[in-house]
């Protein structure tokens, strides 16, 4: 009797589950980007670290709040949001919430495995694969867990597609790592060239070289970079920054880059004794195991070329197989951060095509919360009388790459423009972060008077258009272009990149106690943090608040701030450096008292 009422139910039982778990898939690869071939199963205890991205409940409010506060001539100019109502724009519905926690809870995850960012729009756990395949529906081929190996000879455990349940489908915007497939490529920095640095040449003798502009400039800065250059060049000589407004740059280091203390204050005495004098140095943060090793030659190339100012460096993630975006993002949300951030290298260079577009999409949203937000809710203790309380919007600036219009690969036999679509088309390839409209990216110049530097990244996004601030800008570049030689290569609706350029190369910086030389956009990007982290302590010193999003006040305000560069360009001269703005060095390189009058007056 009791069996048979036992039997009797379990269809319906059986019945109810199957509709419960039924899997849709939420994404699916075409294939793996090109260089990734599959390499074996993954191992079913192999922990992946997922990050389940909730759908924002207003980001479109949010985005409007963005252009306002960022908009030079609107009236809430500077206004910059506090955290708790940035937070009440992302929140994710309360339907959300609760139909992924069931969900989690059905597989046993639940309280403190889950961790969630502050406004609760992203979740963090952390399974074994045999799991993530269950939850996922990824446990049969094609979209099972695999191993993929990258030419470059890096390991990623990844899956070309997903699936999530009914009961969530609609509450979960996107999962990763699953299908993201970064290329971990040797790409620890993105330095495009390092060298010895020349023996003292003669030009030390020369006379100081006069350019258009007025300002005047040592002939040795056209073979080697040092911060002498840099503010002569962009005419920041008779700025004294205020010491009683403190002011913070904050450089990432991913993928065991960090800074060493002693190469740092070689640097100092060298190119800023006023610095080392005073032992000036950094705070350390360490985001997920960071690595800040102090010994000589393992000290990353990388950051000790970005470390040039005030700063607290290296938010670093180690080699792993998680994905480091939204961590990187859910960390400096909850910090008291600082308003100038540049990250130039490692996993921060995607060629965009192999960072699929829904996660591009939410990245970028990120960094507009970023540019909105100010930061006032935790310690005060940097923050100077004169500003209250403090507000820190932040600027954001990226490089733009070091691989032209192509894909930005340093390995010749691997460089190319090629799609990931499945149609193998030629086509130029934008990078990310650079492509997110919400970021400033930085492209290259180099010698004196300035010009393109061929390497200097370029282009169009395909996944981001062109946003209303450069539209003018970019308009002007595509008229000039000859008629159809670049047609169907490149999105002429997308944003345009770079924003603004800097010089890149020749930079001399101390790698384990001893000079060298060094190239790249990465170096740009820095560059042009230092001087905005200069113009935000003008600002300071005014009683006006950080500049935060920089773009649509670098497109229409500050355009005069800046000098165009007209000759050069990358190979293809489809970026030719033009007057305007140019895909190869954007609106120019800075006239830095020129934009601290600009950015002052209001
Ligand atoms: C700097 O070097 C470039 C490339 O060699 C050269 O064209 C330019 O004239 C030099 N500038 C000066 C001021 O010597
Ligand atoms: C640097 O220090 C770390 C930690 O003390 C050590 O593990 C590593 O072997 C050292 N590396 C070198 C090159 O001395
Ligand atoms: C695209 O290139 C890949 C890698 O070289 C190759 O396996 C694939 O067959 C190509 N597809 C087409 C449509 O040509």
């Amino acid at each position: 009797m009791w069996a048979n009422s036992l039997l009797s139910l379990l269809p319906l039982v059986v019945l109810a589950f199957a509709q419960d778990c039924e899997h849709k898939v939420k994404e699916q690869l075409v294939a793996p980007p090109r260089g990734w071939t599959l390499h074996g199963p993954a191992p079913l205890d192999h922990l992946v670290k997922l990050c389940i991205a909730l759908p924002q409940s207003n980001f479109a409010a949010m985005e409007d709040h963005l252009y306002q506060i960022s908009n030079p001539s609107h009236e809430r100019y500077g206004q910059h949001l506090s955290n708790k109502q940035i937070e009440g724009l992302v929140a994710p519905r309360p339907e959300s919430i609760d139909a992924v926690n069931e969900w989690l809870a059905s597989h046993g995850i639940g309280g403190g495995d889950v961790g969630r960012s502050p406004a609760g729009d992203g979740l963090t756990i952390k399974i074994p694969v045999l799991l993530a395949e269950k939850m996922l529906d990824t446990s049969s081929r094609p979209s099972k867990y695999h191993v993929w190996k990258h030419t470059g000879g890096e390991y990623l455990v990844r899956t070309t597609s997903y699936s999530l349940p009914k009961t969530v489908f609609d509450h979960v915007e996107l999962i990763q790592p699953t299908t993201i497939f970064g290329t971990f490529r040797k790409l620890k920095s993105t330095i495009h060239s390092i060298s010895k640095t020349p023996a003292e040449d003669a030009s030390q003798n020369a006379a100081p070289v006069v350019l258009a502009t007025g300002v005047t400039v040592d002939p040795s800065c056209n073979s080697t970079i040092t911060i002498t250059c840099l503010k002569q060049l962009y005419n920041a000589v008779d700025f004294t920054p205020s010491a009683l407004n403190p002011n913070t740059i904050a450089v990432t280091g991913y993928m065991e880059q960090f800074t060493n203390r002693a190469d740092l204050q070689q640097f100092y005495e060298d190119q800023v004794p006023a610095a080392a004098a005073v032992h000036s140095t950094y705070r350390f943060i360490s985001v997920n195991g960071g690595l800040n090793l102090q010994n000589g030659s393992l000290a990353g190339v990388e950051v000790n070329l970005d470390t040039h100012a005030p700063f607290i460096p290296d938010i670093g993630t180690p080699t792993n197989t998680n994905e480091p975006y939204t961590e990187w993002l859910d960390f400096v949300l909850s910090q008291n951060t600082p308003s100038v951030i540049s990250t130039s290298y490692g996993k921060w260079r995607d060629d965009e095509q192999t960072v699929p577009l829904n996660f591009a999409q939410r990245v970028c949203q990120g960094f507009a919360q970023l540019g909105t937000v100010l930061f006032n809710q935790h310690n005060a203790y940097a923050i100077h009388d004169h500003y209250g309380a403090g507000a820190r919007g932040v600027s954001l600036m990226f490089s733009s790459g070091d691989g032209g219009v192509g894909d930005g690969d340093p390995d010749p036999a691997t460089q190319e423009c090629i799609t990931n679509d499945g149609t193998n088309s030629t086509r130029f390839i934008p990078g990310f972060p650079a492509s997110c409209p919400f970021v400033t990216a930085v492209g290259g110049t180099v010698f004196i008077p300035e010009v393109a530097v061929p390497f200097s990244g370029g282009g169009f996004s395909n996944y981001f258009s062109r946003p209303s601030y450069q539209y003018a800008a970019v308009e002007g570049f595509l008229k000039g272009l000859p008629q159809g030689t670049y047609a169907g290569l490149f999105n002429p609706n997308g944003r345009g990149i770079p924003d603004v350029a800097t010089q890149s190369d020749f930079f001399k910086v101390f790698i384990d106690g001893k000079a060298f030389l060094i190239g790249g956009t990465s170096a740009s990007s820095s560059t042009f943090a230092g001087f905005v982290a200069l113009l935000n302590n003008g600002r300071f010193r005014n009683g006006l608040s950080p500049l935060g999003f920089l773009n649509p006040l670098l497109y229409s305000k500050a355009v005069s701030g800046f000098n165009d560069i007209t000759v050069g360009n990358n190979p293809g001269e489809f970026a030719q450096a033009t007057k305007g703005w140019d895909a190869v060095t954007g609106l120019g390189t800075p006239d830095f008292a020129k934009l601290l009058a600009l950015v002052t007056y209001y």
